[in-house]
C-alpha cells in the first residue's frame, strides 16, 4: 500500500489554488480518511513567473511531461479550463494509467465519451463532480445516492456568474457591465465570460447532468441556449411589478417526446423556492420516480466551494487507490435517446413591445395573436415614450412555434413600433 499519493495539479487559478489550500490545511484530516497522505508533486502553469497567491512546496512547470511521464503521480487534477490543450492532457494522462479529477465543463460536455473510454480502457477513475454546480454535490448524487430512480427531470441555477449578476442588478440596480466585472474579480466567471453570460456555460453543465440523470448522451449541441444579455433593467422592474424574479434556468425533462434540454432566461414567481437562491448561489431540483423532488443548494462558484467537490473527488480517488480498486463508475450512458425539438415545448411568456400609442393598436395586437392561437392572460401598459406605449403582454402555455409566427407577424405590423423583449415565465 502506498504511504504518498502523488499529485499533478494543471492550472494554479481560482480553483487550484483553491485545491492547494486544501490539500495543504488538512492534509493530516485528508491522510485519516485514506489511509495515505495526498501531496502535490507537480504544478502545470501557462506563466512560471507569476506571483502565486499561496506557496506551494511543488515543483512549478511549464511542459505537461512533467506530470504525464512522471511514474510517481497517480492522480491528475485538471483545472487549466478550455478545451485545448485541456482535453488532450487528461486523455494522455489517463493513457498513461493516471486517474484524473477535473472541473472542466467544456471538456465534460463535449468528450465525455472519449474519456470514459480511454479511463476504462486504463482502468483508471475519471471524476468531474466540480463541473456543475461548484460546490454543490450533484453528479455523485445522480451517478450513486439516486440510482435507484428513474430521473425525470432535472432543473434549476446552475451559473455563479449569471446568478450574481441578476442578483445585484435586481436588488442593488447595478448595471450589467459593473456587476459583470464583480463576479469576473470575484473568481466566478469564466476565462471569457462569454460562456457564462449567454449560456454556454449553464448549458454544458445541464448537458452533463442530463447524459447522467437520462442514462443517455447529450451535449451542448442538443441544449437549446438563450442567455442574460438581453435583459433589461426595464425587465427586472416589470417582472417584479407583476410578481415575478428573473432567473437564468436550466431545464432538462424526459417528455413523451424524447428530451427536452435548455437554458433560458426565466420569470419565476417571487414565492418559489428558486426566487430566493441569490448571488452565486446555485439550487438544482432532480425528479425521481421513488424519492419525488430533492434540491441541492451551495455555492456555485468561487475558489474554495469548488476546491471542495476537487478534492472530494482527489479523496475518493486516492481511497480507491489505497483499497487496489479503479474505475468503479464509470459512463452510465447506456441509451440513445430522442430529443424534443425547442419548436415542441410549451411555456408562457413574458412580452414587452412598444407600439403607436393610437386608437386600435392594442385590439390590432391581440388580434395577431389570437390569429396564431396565442392566448393573453394580461396585458398591461406600462409607459408613455413620445407617441410610443410601451405595453407588456404574458401569455398562457403556448407551443413555441406559436410564439415564434404571433412575433413575426407583430414585427410586420405598421403600429408595433419594437419588440423589446420576449421571456418564458414559469407558474408554479
Ligand atoms: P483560471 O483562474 O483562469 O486558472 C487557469 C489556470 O490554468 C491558470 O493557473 C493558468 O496558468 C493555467 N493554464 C491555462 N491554460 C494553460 C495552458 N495552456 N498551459 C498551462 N497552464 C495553463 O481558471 P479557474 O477559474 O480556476 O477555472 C479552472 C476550471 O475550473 C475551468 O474549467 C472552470 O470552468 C472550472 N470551474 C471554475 C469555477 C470557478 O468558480 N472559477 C467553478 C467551477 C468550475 P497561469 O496562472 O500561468 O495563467
Ligand atoms: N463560471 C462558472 C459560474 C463557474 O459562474 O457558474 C462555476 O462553474
Amino acid at each position: 500500500m502506498k504511504k504518498v499519493i502523488n499529485v499533478g495539479l494543471l492550472g494554479m487559478g481560482t480553483v487550484g489554488t483553491g485545491v492547494v489550500k486544501l490539500l495543504t490545511a488538512n492534509s493530516h484530516n485528508y491522510e485519516q480518511k485514506v489511509g495515505a497522505e495526498i501531496k502535490i508533486k507537480t504544478v502545470l502553469v501557462r506563466n512560471p513567473d507569476k506571483v502565486r497567491a499561496i506557496a506551494s512546496e511543488a515543483k512549478i512547470t511549464t511542459d505537461i511531461q512533467d506530470i504525464i511521464g512522471d511514474p510517481d503521480i497517480d492522480i491528475v487534477i485538471e483545472v487549466m479550463g478550455g478545451e485545448s490543450p485541456a482535453k488532450d492532457y487528461q486523455l494522455a494522462a489517463l493513457k498513461a494509467g493516471k486517474h484524473v479529477v477535473t472541473a472542466n465543463k467544456d471538456v465534460m460536455s463535449k468528450y465525455g465519451r472519449e474519456l470514459f473510454a480511454a479511463a476504462e480502457e486504463s482502468s483508471v477513475d475519471l471524476m468531474f463532480e466540480a463541473s456543475v454546480g461548484g460546490g454543490i454535490p450533484i453528479i455523485r448524487p445522480l451517478k450513486q445516492c439516486l440510482a435507484a430512480n428513474n430521473i425525470t427531470e432535472v432543473m434549476g441555477i446552475i451559473n455563479g456568474t449569471t446568478n450574481f449578476m441578476l442578483t445585484k442588478m435586481t436588488l442593488e440596480g447595478v448595471d450589467y457591465n459593473s456587476v459583470l466585472a464583480e463576479a469576473q474579480r470575484l473568481g466566478y466567471a469564466e476565462a471569457d465570460p462569454t460562456a457564462d453570460v449567454a449560456g454556454f456555460d449553464a448549458a454544458r453543465k445541464i448537458a452533463i447532468l442530463a447524459s447522467i440523470a437520462f442514462g443517455s448522451r447529450v451535449t451542448v449541441d442538443n441544449v437549446h441556449v438563450e442567455g442574460i444579455t438581453g435583459i433589461t433593467p426595464e425587465d427586472i422592474c416589470y417582472a417584479g411589478e407583476l410578481g415575478y424574479i428573473i432567473k437564468l434556468l436550466a431545464i432538462a425533462k424526459d417528455s413523451e417526446n424524447g428530451i427536452d434540454v435548455r437554458v433560458h432566461p426565466t420569470l419565476i414567481p417571487i414565492d418559489h423556492p428558486l426566487a430566493s437562491v441569490n448571488n452565486e448561489f446555485n439550487a438544482i431540483f432532480v425528479r425521481g420516480d421513488a424519492v419525488g423532488e430533492t434540491m441541492f443548494y451551495g455555492r456555485g462558484a468561487g475558489e474554495l466551494p469548488t476546491a471542495s467537490a476537487v478534492v472530494a473527488d482527489v479523496i475518493d480517488v486516492a481511497r480507491d487507490i489505497h483499497h487496489g480498486v479503479s474505475s468503479r463508475i464509470l459512463c452510465t450512458c447506456f441509451e440513445n435517446r430522442p430529443f424534443c425539438p425547442i419548436e415542441n415545448t410549451q411555456n408562457s411568456y413574458y412580452i414587452r413591445i412598444l407600439v403607436d400609442d393610437q386608437p386600435g393598436a392594442l385590439a390590432a395586437i391581440a388580434g395577431a395573436f389570437g390569429l396564431q392561437g396565442v392566448s393573453l392572460h394580461s396585458v398591461i401598459q406600462k409607459s408613455q415614450i413620445g407617441r410610443f406605449a410601451e405595453l407588456v403582454l404574458i401569455t398562457y402555455d403556448v407551443n413555441h412555434l406559436n410564439i415564434e409566427h404571433a412575433i413575426d407577424t407583430l414585427k410586420g405590423m405598421t403600429v408595433v413600433n419594437q419588440i423589446n423583449s420576449v421571456i418564458r415565465v414559469v407558474k408554479e
